[in-house]
């Protein structure tokens, strides 16, 4: 049985585990960095080659400065802690979006870490920060535009957005139980199966993660055939 190349996720469900727990949102988001660890951990295992997180939308930006500066923190001391590792395990580092309006010691240091790990080839880890579907449509029509391109194609269209040179995923996950999409990965989800689980992302554990792989490897796809 070959599994799925490509896996994206909504971690939602933050906010609401910590407020639950402790009255706290970003105890949530904390526990949250925790099961992304178990997560590409098992992904390794499961020979998945890339994994997109949508760790930061871009209407994140309309919640309190405390708690988005609390991200970028959680963020950057992720990376610090993990710097050297990532490259050690052979893990590829990608930025979906566009993070020029994050804080600039942030900025750097994910910029730094893309470059590092751009040769990596266990798994690729997508990060989706300040990123939103739409606006990265619109940024691929304005650079087709100004490439002057008179014939439009889907490969075209592939080619000019953040994902370029990325599989389409087989899989989306969205926690949290809510079951939209929330302007992540619009064009390139045209095929891929959703699973909309009930559980909050820091509850959201490998064994959920592996009841959902093994869902999908029983699913026949027909991509318009019968
Ligand atoms: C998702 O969890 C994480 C981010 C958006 C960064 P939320 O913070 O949206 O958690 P809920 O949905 O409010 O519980
Ligand atoms: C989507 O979750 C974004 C991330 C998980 C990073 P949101 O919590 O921002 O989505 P909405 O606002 O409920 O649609
Ligand atoms: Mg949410």
């Amino acid at each position: 049985m070959i599994g799925p190349k490509h896996v994206a996720i909504i971690m939602d469900g933050n906010g609401r585990w910590g407020l639950k727990k402790k009255n706290s949102r970003n105890l949530g988001h904390k526990k949250g960095i925790i099961r992304v660890e178990e997560i590409i951990k098992q992904s390794i295992k499961k020979k998945i080659k890339f994994l997109t997180l949508y760790t930061f939308s871009s209407d994140n930006w309309k919640r309190p400065k405390i708690e988005t500066n609390f991200l970028f923190t959680l963020l950057e001391n992720y990376i610090d802690k993990e710097f050297n590792n990532l490259k050690k395990k052979n893990i590829k580092i990608k930025i979906l979006g566009d993070i020029d309006k994050f804080p600039p010691s942030l900025k750097i240091k994910l910029r730094k870490v893309e470059k590092n790990t751009n040769y990596n080839t266990l798994i690729q880890i997508n990060l989706a920060l300040n990123y939103g579907s739409r606006q990265e449509l619109v940024n691929a029509f304005k650079i087709i535009s100004i490439k002057k391109k008179r014939i439009i194609t889907e490969k075209l269209i592939s080619d000019n957005l953040y994902t370029k040179n990325i599989p389409d995923p087989e899989i989306l996950i969205r926690t949290g139980n809510t079951n939209r999409l929330s302007n992540f990965l619009l064009w390139q989800i045209n095929y891929t199966e959703i699973f909309f689980v009930k559980k909050l992302w820091p509850d959201f554990g490998k064994n959920d993660f592996n009841i959902i792989l093994n869902k999908f490897n029983k699913i026949k796809r027909n991509f318009g055939a019968i």
